[in-house]
């Protein structure tokens, strides 16, 4: 077999753009592997993407997604650390081993080829080789930007201590999956949602100390100053931008942590919260996360199996195009709890 199925985004203003090509399947260099891809997930980043709402350089024609786990199908000759037969991954940023992502930093999916296609070749030294565990595929596919982008915020500056709480906001693939990592460093734990059903979910399927809706309880910071006798969280998870962050900061804690990771909310320009005050008078630390790099998805991958850490998988959908268009409009509708995945088994 020398052909196999990629897929590209053909046009970047909505999901028919995403068509089946056959290719060359990738001849490998001496430092190279070559990855048969077993399981992919999504981001809100690549539906952001494909609808052309992402404000980043994205490579014409990309093919989309960086979140993949698969098998080595064939090793360079000059590989010493792998053998075909290996589980593994690698980071959002293949170029990103430790340290802070930089600008110029490529991104799978954005600014160079992504995962959906059937084989990529990657340098040996940029994957990360998956632990013996439970976990599926599909599963440590579906882990790769949430995890180390919350190992990073969790870990990469000032650590989540036990005995501390959390906060995240609703129920995306983020929030479960710092959810998950929180409960498990012995933290209390705290999640918003539009939903009480999903709230019902979550709670039952994975624990959580407290769950408020942020719908029937607009002013959630100060619901959450109450349950936490005025103290506030220690760590936040901020999926929400511009829309969340005066509240955000109105319940972080004094000298707490507020992790900038996401925009998924909106307000009018002219009720802009005063950030710059808000950080002051808390004394809080304000840190903008860029994902996470191959050592953060190590230390966090090492973490999920050391732990048996459930994965929150919502749905699973088939690699074909009619699957793909159709998680990719699953993410979209904000209907999920946690991660859409591809199985390409
Ligand atoms: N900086 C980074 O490195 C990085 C890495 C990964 C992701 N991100 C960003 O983080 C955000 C989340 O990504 P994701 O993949 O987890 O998305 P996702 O799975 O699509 O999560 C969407 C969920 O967020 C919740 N939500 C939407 N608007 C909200 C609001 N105003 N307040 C509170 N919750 C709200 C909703 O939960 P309910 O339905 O429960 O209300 C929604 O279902 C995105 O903006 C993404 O681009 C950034």
């Amino acid at each position: 077999m020398s052909s196999h199925t990629v897929y590209r985004l053909t046009s970047r203003n909505g999901f028919d753009g995403i068509e089946a090509f056959q290719e060359p399947i990738p001849v490998i260099s001496k430092h190279e592997v070559l990855i048969k891809v077993r399981g992919i997930g999504l981001n809100y980043r690549d539906i952001a993407t494909a609808l052309g709402t992402l404000p980043l350089t994205i490579k014409d024609r990309v093919v989309p997604c960086s979140d993949m786990a698969g098998e080595i199908a064939q090793v360079g000759a000059g590989v010493e650390d792998f053998s075909v037969g290996d589980h593994v991954t690698c980071p959002v940023s293949p170029v990103v081993l430790y340290g802070p992502v930089k600008d110029e930093d490529h991104t799978l999916g954005g600014t160079i080829d992504g995962v959906m296609r059937e084989y990529i070749a990657l340098p040996a030294h940029t994957i990360v080789k998956l632990p013996s565990s439970s976990h599926s595929f599909v599963e440590w596919g579906a882990v790769v930007t949430t995890a180390s982008t919350v190992w990073n915020a969790f870990y990469g500056h000032a650590p989540l201590k036990p005995g501390q709480t959390v906060l995240v906001l609703g129920t995306g693939g983020v929030s479960l999956t710092a959810l998950i990592f929180a409960k498990a460093a012995g933290a209390t734990t705290i999640i918003t949602s539009s939903s009480d059903e999903k709230l019902r979910h979550v709670k039952a399927k994975y624990g959580v100390t407290h769950t408020i809706n942020y719908k029937s309880h607009p002013d959630w910071a100060a619901e959450i100053k109450r349950i936490t006798n005025d103290r506030g969280v220690d760590h936040i998870i901020e999926v929400g931008g511009v829309g969340t962050m005066g509240q955000s900061l109105q319940c972080v804690s004094m000298g707490g942590v507020v992790s900038a990771i996401g925009f998924l909310s909106a307000l009018p320009s002219d009720e802009m919260p005063d950030v710059t005050f808000l950080t002051i008078i808390k004394g809080a630390i304000l840190r903008g996360i860029l994902a996470g790099s191959k050592q953060q998805l190590e230390e966090a991958v090492q973490f999920i199996a050391a732990k048996d850490l459930p994965v929150p998988v919502d749905r699973i959908f088939k690699f074909d195009r009619e699957g793909i268009i159709a998680a990719f409009k699953h993410v979209a509708s904000g209907e999920h709890t946690g991660k859409v995945c591809i199985s390409v088994d």
